[in-house]
């Protein structure tokens, strides 16, 4: 079983390009299963329903959200009604949607859940009792699990990592943009990378025009975000798994 796993898709630009390469990237490498961080698609601020639509039938099979999920509120009535688009499980119970979801792929049931870090979320509950209550509410309904952890701690990421060592099959995670290059398989089986990187134009700040972030930084007043101008960059890990246990992780940047 193979799963791609993309970082955070930066601007229409990206979603573009994914729908136009998605499906050969997916029959190239054998994948049998896309999961991508959607939270950005949609100029940086959130995703429209129209650009998860475009991302899902480009070949994306879940997509998990993040702090800019809410932003767009097109999204808002398929966060409840499709099993594909994910926001992060620990936050305030009236918000719409879910954090967990089971898709079928490969022969397998492969139970998604997008979890939100403590450190600099607002609102956000603690993630290792989630991850606990929602193995535990799906045991019996998935052969292997695979977690997004949408945080700005790297510590609070690794923690979470080794927290689910042998119970899941790969956490990763999403967020700060910057791929890390530690993927590794943790000692109990577990796929792990600490963040996945971006997919979205280089010759930005995270993706967003530097000049915008600099008049930010440079003056204190607010700015109207904007994409970066630059070639689309997909970065992210293919894990492969055997019987529900991670046996490899490659990070890659295409
Ligand atoms: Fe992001
Ligand atoms: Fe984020």
């Amino acid at each position: 079983m193979k799963l791609l796993l993309l970082g955070d898709i930066v601007g229409r630009k990206t979603v573009e390009h994914l729908h136009k390469t998605l499906w050969a990237l997916r029959r190239e490498h054998k994948i049998d299963m896309v999961i991508a961080n959607g939270e950005n698609a949609s100029d940086i601020m959130g995703l429209s329903a129209e650009d998860a639509q475009t991302l899902l039938d480009g070949g994306v099979d879940v997509l998990t959200g993040g702090n800019h999920t809410f932003h767009n509120r097109s999204l808002y009535p398929m966060l409840d009604d499709s099993p594909h688009v994910l926001r992060p499980l620990n936050v305030p119970a009236a918000a719409p949607g879910s954090g967990e979801t089971v898709f079928e792929a490969g022969g397998y049931r492969v139970l998604v859940l997008n979890l939100f870090g403590m450190f600099g979320m607002d609102y956000s509950g603690n993630p290792f009792e989630s991850a606990d209550r929602a193995l535990k509410r799906n045991e019996g309904r998935y052969d292997l699990a695979v977690v997004d952890i949408h945080a700005e701690a790297t510590a609070e990421k690794q923690a979470l990592g080794y927290y689910l060592d042998g119970r899941v099959a790969a956490v990763f995670g999403t967020h700060t943009h910057v791929q890390t290059a530690d993927e590794c398989i943790l000692p109990r089986g577990t796929a792990y990378i600490t963040d996945l990187g971006m997919c979205g134009p280089e010759g930005g700040i995270l993706g967003t025009d530097h000049e915008v972030i600099l008049r930010r930084m440079t003056t204190g007043l607010p700015q109207k975000f904007t994409v970066a101008n630059g070639d689309i960059r997909l970065r992210g890990a293919i894990v492969e798994t055997d019987n529900g246990r991670a046996v490899k992780i490659n990070r890659f940047v295409l």
